[in-house]
């Protein structure tokens, strides 16, 4: 059987990182992808020359051009710039729009067939605009938010109870950004709710409030002690998790970013939900009961990602 191919669409930070760590567990052939010339090149042939050292049997080259992607199982794509200071959200979201009509177009001409993971910020305004633009079927098309807010969330949890982070099975809602909702009754510490552990005196209510909140702002902490970019190695790891689900048919159940029509009383955006994700994609979206507080939190965080998509519809006239 041929190896599999993964396609990385920006080959910064977390791109960089993506294509480490899908050499390190032989994903499949890597090709990066970039608009600098030269950056996806200089990167492929650098993690190509760990591979004698770890032993992994993975080719991996640079590119600029979207032919190259052609055949891809699995895309990844960061392409995109993050926030700069001076920068509105608005801004933001024209850069990255663009970007992401780009990318689209090349995903729907030269790899129609693969899974598409998008990390591009603002998150769940651009992995609906990028399917818009490629045109593939939902559930090919998914948001990588969840699976790094839940990480986030277990390792202070982790660090608040002393307990290790395997035991952590931590739950995080809605859009990605300072609306998403962790959601303290469905996370658990080797099955024991994390409102139980409460209710036996290991730890307090302000205190998980404040995990909740220190979550919520997870990504800005980071932003503010590197200064000159954002996270980039949980981001990767998490993406890299929603690609081994994919391609190894694991049916893991992961909060991602995807198209809900329906389900949650949603007609048809993309939001951080629960999801089965499997060979055919995105193979289900569980819906579960929130208590009144989650789901007027869910509802803040829903209403913020409609206001993005409809400054996307503003912008691009063909997405209205
Ligand atoms: N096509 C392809 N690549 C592009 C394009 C484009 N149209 N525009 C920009 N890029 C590339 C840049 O050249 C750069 O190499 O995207 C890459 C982005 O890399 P970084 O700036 O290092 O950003 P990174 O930290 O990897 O984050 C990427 O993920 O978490 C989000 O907010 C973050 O949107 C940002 C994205």
């Amino acid at each position: 059987m041929a190896r599999k191919k993964i396609a990385l669409i920006g080959a910064g930070m977390i791109g960089g990182t993506l294509a480490h760590l899908a050499a390190m567990r032989e994903l499949g052939d890597i090709v990066l992808f970039d608009i600098a010339e030269g950056i996806p090149q200089g990167k492929a042939l650098d993690i190509s020359q760990c591979g004698p050292v770890e032993g992994f049997d993975a080719k991996l080259a640079g590119s600029n051009d979207y032919a190259d992607i052609a055949g891809a199982d699995v895309i990844i794509v960061t392409a995109g710039v993050a926030r700069k200071p001076g920068m509105s959200r608005d801004d933001l979201l024209g850069i990255n729009l663009k970007v992401m009509k780009t990318v689209g177009e090349g995903i729907k001409q030269h790899a129609p067939d693969a899974f598409v993971i998008c990390i591009t910020n603002p998150l769940d305004a651009m992995v609906w605009a990028l399917r818009e633009f490629s045109g593939l079927p939902h559930n090919k098309v998914v948001g990588m938010a969840g699976v790094l807010d839940s990480a986030r969330f277990a390792t202070f949890l982790a660090q608040e109870f002393g307990v290790s982070v395997r035991d952590v099975n931590a739950f995080v809602l809605g859009g990605h950004g300072d609306t998403m909702v962790p959601v303290t009754s469905y996370t658990t510490i080797s099955g024991i709710p994390v409102d139980d552990l409460v209710k036996m005196g290991r730890s307090s209510k302000e205190r998980i409030d404040e995990i909740v909140k220190r979550t919520r702002g997870g990504g800005g902490e980071i932003v503010a002690l590197l200064k000159t970019g954002s996270a980039y190695y949980a981001p990767a790891t998490s993406a890299i998790a929603m690609a081994e689900a994919y391609l190894g048919d694991q049916k893991r159940i992961l909060p991602c970013a995807v198209y809900v029509d329906g389900k949650y009383g949603l007609d048809g955006l993309y939001v951080g939900v629960p999801t089965v994700i499997g060979a055919n994609g995105v193979e289900e979206v569980i819906e579960i009961a929130l208590d009144d507080e989650a789901k007027q939190n869910f509802q803040v965080s829903v209403d913020a990602v409609k206001e993005l998509l409809e400054a996307c519809k503003q912008i691009d006239g063909s997405l209205a």
